[in-house]
């Protein structure tokens, strides 16, 4: 118990004044962050500074307001963090992961970040593997980068067999260590996720080892690159950190689609369904030099259907392979 008549303050628990020496407060550098992050041209800093922070701190943004001082090993760290960020190191390569749909990814070089907008593939796919019995719950996802799309879908569904195809070897080790991260959680549910590396345009060929699923397969899924070659992205997180195999899809765009479709008309069985997502120039309104038209114009496929994202841009499409 302390002497009421004591000169010193009473004891609140926290850190002691010496104890505190040099830190700073959270507020402060939460300001100064954000408005550097501004200044680099981060879209979002206010956002981006709170992320970083918690990130350092090993604490959920949602309990950053608990802190109030930060002390300086912290500060080191954030400030290591926010030079990188203003050089415009994407978000996710710092945090070491990416959120999608419902999991969290782990990315960093050499691998496509996942994007909101793919996250709409999974509608139509989930609807089609919750109608089929078990037994017949058999998805490829080409493409699969990070495989998040493919995990994110095993885990909705339940009791599927998914194989993730992709044809970078660094892409396809991130997608490997994302499915061990899962892995007891797809046990859990009854589904296994396979990562193949090679080209997707290849698999299902006659003497490939993914061969055996040709004509079986209920569900293709694909974000496969469709950048034309020449439109080089502005945004220096995707320019200079996405793999430019990620990105281009050739002269048009549709290089690595014209490629892949043959691929997904021989594994789908007949009335399987195919979502592949597309440049929002690349949709309905493109005719024959969008993928909704490429699709009409071979006989593999029935009830071709564009879709839009959640900013109302045409982002991909849904076709049934033809009985
Ligand atoms: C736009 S990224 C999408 C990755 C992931 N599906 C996603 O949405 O986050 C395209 C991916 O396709 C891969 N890729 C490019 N050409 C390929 C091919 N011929 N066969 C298999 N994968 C390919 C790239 O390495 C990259 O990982």
């Amino acid at each position: 118990m302390s002497d009421p008549g004591s000169p010193y303050p009473r004891s609140t628990g926290g850190p002691s004044p010496r104890v505190m020496e040099g830190w700073v407060s959270l507020r402060d550098v939460l300001a100064d962050a954000q408005r550097r992050l501004a200044t680099a041209g981060v879209a979002s800093p206010e956002t981006e500074a709170a992320l970083l922070a918690a990130h350092v701190l090993g604490v959920p943004r949602s309990r950053l307001i608990l802190q109030d001082r930060v002390p300086p090993e912290t500060r080191t760290a954030y400030e290591r963090l926010l030079g990188r960020r203003t050089a415009r190191v994407p978000l996710q390569h710092l945090l070491g992961t990416a959120p999608f749909r419902h999991i969290e990814v782990s990315v960093g070089p050499g691998v496509f970040i996942p994007r909101p907008e793919t996250e709409m593939l999974a509608v139509p796919a989930l609807e089609a593997l919750r109608a089929l019995p078990a037994d017949e719950r058999l998805a490829v996802d080409l493409c699969t980068g990070s495989g998040a799309l493919a995990i994110a879908l095993a885990l909705e569904a339940g009791e599927t067999h998914m194989v993730g195809v992709e044809i970078s070897a660094t892409a396809a080790e991130w997608a490997q260590s994302n499915v061990e991260r899962h892995g007891p959680a797809l046990e859990l549910c009854g589904s296994e996720v396979r990562i193949v590396a090679t080209d997707a345009a290849t698999c299902a060929e006659p003497g490939h080892p993914l061969h055996e699923l040709a004509g079986r397969v209920s569900v293709v899924t694909s974000n496969p690159p469709y950048i034309p070659d020449g439109a080089v992205p502005r945004d220096p997180e995707v320019r200079e950190h996405d793999p430019p195999i990620a990105l281009y899809g050739g002269p048009d765009g549709l290089g690595v689609i014209r490629r892949l479709l043959p691929a997904a008309a021989a594994l789908l069985r007949p009335g399987g369904l195919l979502v592949m997502e597309h440049a929002d120039a690349q949709g309905e309104g493109a005719g024959e030099d969008g993928l909704p038209g490429l699709l009409r114009s071979w006989p593999d496929w029935q009830d071709v259907r564009d879709h839009l994202d959640l900013n109302r841009l045409p982002r991909y499409t849904t076709a049934i392979r033809v009985p």
